[in-house]
């Protein structure tokens, strides 16, 4: 962060001392979506707790009110316009709260029109690209009272620097890149987030080390396609290359990453995984269709066939790798033989988990021209044949893993059953019995029973 942002920081913090309701200025955030727009968020975070906010689970009592959106389905976009709506109230009794919304939302331009029009009482909207002047942002809504509109900036470059104050103590999200080329014809997010723009691996790495030294365990490396790391950088880098590195750093932690594009994802890469010290037996690799057909229609750029391909070298060479995916459901033109396709497609990798998605119509995307040919009704009787056959293969895998031996990192209590969760490297949880004080350490654990998908054990 410059110097600049960093003055705005302290004329907020200035401001705020008289603002504030309570002893210190509080901030009520909350997060949609997907762990970029919470890494975002951490950043966001970073720069407030440097302006001298607190953070409070009330929006009730927070001066300072923000969203941080989700623009991939319908659902989650209408979730916030709900919960939006649902400020009027806080703001008619503080007046004086600034009501901010941020994220892939705010990059559509319909949405803030509509927000400008049906929500007077938002002060201040801003997009994706607009973190790294944030400070700025803020101290003239505050200065001035005018509501601001600061979107659709085409900013190309990456930003370092920016203070991050990250929710987890031991698990942790590493941006590596930011933006997506890709354009499958469905999603939103090229138009929301960018241009690809890797980080220098000396960022990264420095933060990795950083992270490393302050007791991160877990560290997930963040891209919209992590496969194709370095493009544009003016140096010998890949997203392999890039991991190795960050794996001979000393330390007890273990390295994830998501999400990898089956198109670019390479031997060098798997053989990375299998040959790693830290790196977790986990592959992300989204494959969303089944179809060859529905593949080309979605701008895939792969096919059944090199899928496969993939995950059998993946198989070979990392024991008991842990494959998962992305799938959508009832995309434009989807037939009931396509989806048949999907279907014969799970049997054959046997995934350890799956998230999956009906298909959600998003406005400036190609997909949103096709016509569709199945009803809603037809696409919900699709997701749920969908959800059983995967029950059935998860059950089947973590019945197979009864009587094995695993390392986990204990996360926390199920407040439910008073049981720790605990997650393998393959990112399967396991709940075991035991005292809270081992939460963020690394523990070995039995298998001991197999209950559907989620697997018991005991400390050994
Ligand atoms: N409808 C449904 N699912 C979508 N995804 C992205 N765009 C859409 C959409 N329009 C899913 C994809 C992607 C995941 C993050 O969200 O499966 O991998
Ligand atoms: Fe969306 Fe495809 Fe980019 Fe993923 S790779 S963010 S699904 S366009």
């Amino acid at each position: 962060m410059d110097s600049t942002q960093q003055e705005y920081l302290n004329l907020i913090a200035e401001i705020m001392d008289v603002r504030k309701r309570s002893s210190k200025p509080l901030a009520y955030i909350h997060t949609y979506g997907c762990q970029q727009n919470v890494a975002d968020s951490e950043k966001i975070k970073g720069m407030l707790f440097l302006a001298g906010f607190d953070f409070t689970e009330a929006a009730e009592d927070a001066d300072f009110i923000l969203f941080n959106t989700c623009a991939v389905r319908e659902h989650a976009e209408d979730r916030v316009f709900g919960n939006v709506g649902a400020l009027k109230n806080i703001k008619r009794r503080h007046p004086s709260v600034i009501i901010a919304l941020c994220g892939c939302m705010m990059e559509q331009a319909h949405v803030a029109e509509r927000i400008k029009r049906s929500y007077p009482f938002v002060n201040l909207v801003f997009g994706t690209r607009s973190l790294f002047h944030f400070p700025e942002i803020l101290y003239n809504v505050l200065l001035t009272g005018d509501r601001t509109f600061e979107r659709d900036i085409t900013e190309k470059s990456v930003c370092e620097g920016l203070p991050v104050l990250r929710d987890g103590s031991f698990k942790g999200w590493l941006p590596i890149m930011y933006g997506c080329d890709n354009f499958c014809s469905y999603c939103i997010v090229p138009y929301v987030r960018g241009r690809e723009r890797s980080r220098s691996s000396e960022a990264v790495i420095a933060e990795a080390k950083d992270m490393i030294s302050k007791g991160y365990k877990d560290i997930t490396l963040l891209g919209q396609n992590v496969n194709s790391y370095g493009k544009g950088l003016n140096e010998d880098i890949n997203f392999a290359k890039l991991l190795k590195e960050i794996d001979k750093i000393p330390g007890d932690y273990r390295l994830r990453f998501m999400t990898s594009h089956p198109k670019d994802c390479s031997k060098e890469l798997i053989d990375t995984i299998a040959e790693g010290t830290h790196i977790c037996t986990h592959l992300h690799l989204p494959f969303q269709s089944g179809s060859d057909r529905i593949l080309k229609l979605m701008n895939r750029k792969y096919d059944r066939k090199k899928y496969l391909e993939i995950v059998n070298y993946a198989k070979e060479k990392i024991p008991n790798v842990s494959l998962t995916s992305d799938i959508i459901v009832g995309f434009p033109g989807e037939t009931y033989e396509d989806f048949c396709d999907t279907i014969s497609l799970i049997k054959e990798v046997e995934f350890s988990s799956l998230f999956t998605f009906i298909y959600s119509r998003r406005k400036g995307t190609p997909a949103a021209e096709m016509e569709d040919v199945a009803t809603d009704a037809e696409k919900s009787k699709w997701f749920t044949e969908l959800l059983k056959t995967q029950e059935e293969i998860a059950a089947k895998r973590c019945a197979s893993m009864v009587g094995e031996t695993h390392r986990v990192l204990v996360e926390e209590k199920n407040e439910k059953n008073g049981l720790l969760t605990c997650r393998t490297s393959g990112n399967i949880i396991v709940e075991i019995e035991s005292d809270e004080s081992i939460i963020g350490t690394f523990k070995d654990v039995k298998i001991t029973e197999a209950r559907n998908w989620i697997l018991r054990g005991v400390l050994i």
